[in-house]
């Protein structure tokens, strides 16, 4: 087989900024130790998130001219709402302007006290929205999904037994929907089989909830499917899309991500009453139901985007070059999360710093030695983002530490990401010289965004 190439070519192109270890130094300590509080212009290879960083092609930018601007029953609307039909089945479409826009209309209806909302895992903004409304968000993730380190197909599986014994335990009429996440961004990536969306939904039938998807990453859950559930190897990805929305009475979707845009979102669903509910409060926060917090040219530049990202040439390209990057730091030692996910790879930092306790940050001081070695800028997803304290002020830490790597689409080469692997290796090989970190500043809620921190 031929090397799996980038199936684009490139018409425009955006410099990026090389800088020295001593200005990168002067630059991280300026901004606390915290890369999230970095310029985003000193930052070579930025892998911060995949979400509203894509690359448009030159259709989508065309799209962008073409924008209908009209209020009200505006053409790109119309585009826009039967590609979404097309692939979710779906009676109503509500446009939205990112996912938790989405999240925060649909939770404002049906959450609120006493009320439960089950998940495979649910993403922040999601928990967020719900625990914001006074309802509970509750992950049940498959037992595998919870180990780094053991290989299976499909981690991101909601945990069907333990669904049906909680919808029995709190009572059907307290759980308003069940969602499932595809890709399971919080649990590494992992994908979502077509059994266990069917399995799940066969449970929500027995209890008449409806499922909803958070469906961020659809296309690139769909393309696993085509590689690695039976049955699927044949069958186009639109196909196994349509296939996936069929069992979902709505969804909630970032376009962010694999609608490849750099703004906008939807909500869908099949109710007609929940969906003129929905529409009530998208006035009153959004917008008219015919942009809802879009421009026009928005609503065209994501119709073309989710026809493109169905292209499999783009998909075997997308889902290969994150794996091809996990295979390069699994084959120098590096702990992560196997196997690679769809858009993004995790560092295990509690195996890569054994030596550094969760309350020393372990995910800090790899991503702060990735910038200071390379100007590469990840995410730590551990004891910074998620920590609590207790009573006594002692950091209660979450199970993993972890550091993303999330991989934009289309816009970093081949080139790029070897540059990467180089760099995350050159840190293992320093692993025992990197030290810990403590908090000497942090906000009361997210503190992630803007702590500061000094070096142990
Ligand atoms: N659901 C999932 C699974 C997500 O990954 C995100 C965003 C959202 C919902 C919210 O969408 O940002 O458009 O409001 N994830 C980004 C990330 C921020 O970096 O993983 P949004």
């Amino acid at each position: 087989m031929k090397t799996i190439i980038e199936p684009f070519k490139i018409k425009s192109v955006e410099p990026i900024k090389f800088t020295t270890r001593e200005q990168r130094e002067e630059i991280l300590k300026e901004a606390g130790y915290n890369p999230f509080m970095i310029k985003a212009e000193d930052v070579l290879i930025d892998l911060l998130t995949d979400s509203g960083t894509s690359a448009m092609s030159a259709r989508q930018w065309a799209g962008i001219m073409d924008g209908d601007e009209s209020y009200a029953g505006s053409k790109s609307f119309f585009r826009f709402e039967s590609t979404v039909k097309k692939i979710t089945g779906h009676k109503y479409i509500i446009p939205t302007h990112q996912g938790r826009a989405a999240e925060k209309i649909l939770f404002s209806i049906v959450g609120g006290k006493g009320k439960y909302i089950p998940n495979n895992t649910h993403f922040d903004t999601t928990r967020a929205n719900i625990e914001f409304t006074g309802a509970e968000a509750v992950d049940l993730l498959n037992e595998t999904g919870k180990h780094p380190e053991i290989r299976a197909d499909f981690k991101g599986n909601m945990d069907v037994e333990a669904l049906d014994e909680f919808i029995a335990k709190v009572g059907k009429e307290n759980v308003p929907l069940v969602m499932i996440t595809i890709t399971n961004n919080s649990g590494g990536g992992q994908p979502v089989s077509m059994k266990n969306i069917r399995d799940v939904k066969e449970v929500c039938k027995k209890y008449d909830i409806p499922l909803f998807l958070d469906a961020c990453r659809f296309a690139e859950n769909a393309y696993f499917i085509k590689k690695r559930e039976k049955g699927y190897e044949n069958k186009p990805v639109l196909e196994i899309a349509q296939e996936i929305f069929s069992y979902a009475d709505g969804a909630t979707m970032s376009a962010k991500k694999d609608a490849l845009v750099n703004i906008g979102g939807f909500l869908s669903m099949n109710d007609e009453n929940l969906a003129m509910q929905c529409r009530n409060l998208l006035i009153v926060t959004e917008g008219f139901p015919t942009y809802g917090g879009l421009a026009g040219r928005d609503l065209e530049a994501v119709a073309q985007g989710l026809e493109e990202v169905l292209n499999e040439h783009y998909l075997q390209y997308r889902i290969r070059s994150t794996e091809y990057f996990g295979e390069k730091l699994i084959s120098a030692g590096i702990p992560i999360i196997e196997p690679p996910g769809g858009h993004a790879i995790y560092i295990d930092a509690k195996r890569f710093l054994p030596h550094i306790p969760p309350h020393q940050y372990p995910g800090q001081s790899i991503v702060c030695e990735l910038y200071l070695d390379g100007g590469v800028r990840a995410v730590e997803i551990g004891s910074v983002m998620f920590g609590k304290y207790d009573k006594d002020g002692k950091l209660i830490p979450p199970p993993m530490e972890l550091v993303r790597l999330a991989i934009p689409r289309r816009v970093y080469t081949q080139s790029h990401i070897d540059y990467v692997a180089e760099v995350v290796i050159e840190a293992y090989k320093n692993r025992e010289k990197l030290k810990g970190y403590k908090i000497t500043y942090e906000a009361p809620m997210l503190r992630h965004f803007t702590a500061r921190f000094e070096q142990i």
